[in-house]
C-alpha cells in the first residue's frame, strides 16, 4: 500500500489470505465479512507492467492510473443499468469499492453454483465435460443474445469470463464476470451502436469457434 492511501481499521486485510482465484489482471478474494461478495484487487505484476515506469506514456499519465480498469468496468456497468437493464442478470453485479491492504478492491456479487461454491467458468465446464449439453447451449445462446442486443461494450469475451451460476430460484444462467467496457484510445464503440454490435458479433463468433474446437479436440 502506498503512503497516500488511508490506513484505518476499516482497511480489509487480504495480504495473508489465499485468493479464491487468480486472473491475469486481478486476484479474487472472498469478502471477509459478507459471504455473498468477492473482492477483486489488481495484481502487483500487472500494475507494474501496464502502469509502471516502463509502461506507455499514455498509461503513466492516465488520471486514474492503475485504477483505470475499475473506471472502465464501472462506466460500462452504469451503461447497462441506464440503457440495458434486461442484460443485468447476465452481468456480474458491481457493489462498490473497498480499501484493502492490497490497494483499492472492487466488491462484486459472487456468482455461485448449486453447491454454493464459486460458479464454474465455461472453460472449466468444457474441460470437465468436453461439451455443453443442449440445455446449457441454450442458456449460453440466451446470455450472448442479451449481451449482443444491448448497448454494453464487451472487449474481452472468453470462456474464463463466463461462469455458470444458479439464481435465487435455482435456475442456471451464464453470467459475464469480466471484460465489459472499452479501454481503446479512440472510442469508436461508445459513439456507434453499429460498430459496437459488429464488434460483439465478431467476438461471439470467435467464442463459439473456440468452444467448437475444444469439443472437437475431445472427440478425437
Ligand atoms: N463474480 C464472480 N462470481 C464467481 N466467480 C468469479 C466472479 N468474478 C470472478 N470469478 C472467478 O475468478 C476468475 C478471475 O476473475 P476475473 O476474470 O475478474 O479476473 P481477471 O484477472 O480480470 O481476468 P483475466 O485473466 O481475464 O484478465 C474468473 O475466471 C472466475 O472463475
Ligand atoms: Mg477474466
Amino acid at each position: 500500500m502506498n503512503e497516500r492511501e488511508p490506513v484505518a481499521e476499516s482497511v480489509i486485510r487480504l495480504q495473508a489470505v489465499k485468493p479464491l482465484s487468480r486472473g491475469h489482471q486481478r486476484l479474487v478474494f472472498q469478502h471477509p465479512l459478507q459471504t455473498d461478495l468477492l473482492i477483486k484487487v489488481l495484481r502487483a505484476e500487472y500494475v507494474q507492467d501496464k502502469y509502471g515506469s516502463g509502461s506507455s506514456f499514455h498509461n503513466r499519465h492516465r488520471r486514474c492510473r492503475e485504477y483505470q480498469p475499475f473506471l472502465v468496468e464501472f462506466r460500462e456497468y452504469l451503461v447497462a443499468c441506464a440503457r440495458a437493464p434486461q442484460c443485468l442478470p447476465y452481468l456480474q453485479e458491481i457493489v462498490g469499492l473497498v480499501w484493502t491492504d492490497l490497494g483499492l478492491g472492487l466488491a462484486v456479487r459472487k456468482v455461485t453454483g448449486r453447491d454454493g461454491a464459486l460458479a464454474p467458468s465455461l472453460n472449466r465446464i468444457l474441460r470437465l465435460h468436453g461439451a455443453l449439453d443442449s440445455r446449457r447451449k441454450h442458456l449460453l445462446d440466451e446470455c450472448l443474445h442479451h449481451l449482443e442486443c444491448s448497448d454494453v461494450i464487451i472487449d474481452d469475451l472468453n470462456d474464463c469470463n463466463l461462469v455458470l451460476g444458479v439464481d435465487a430460484l435455482g435456475a442456471e444462467r451464464f453470467v459475464l464476470i469480466d471484460g465489459i467496457g472499452s479501454s481503446t484510445l479512440v472510442p469508436i464503440k461508445p459513439l456507434s451502436a453499429l460498430a459496437n454490435r459488429w464488434s460483439k458479433r465478431r467476438r461471439i463468433a470467435r467464442l463459439r469457434a473456440g468452444i467448437q474446437a475444444k469439443e472437437q479436440a475431445l472427440v478425437k
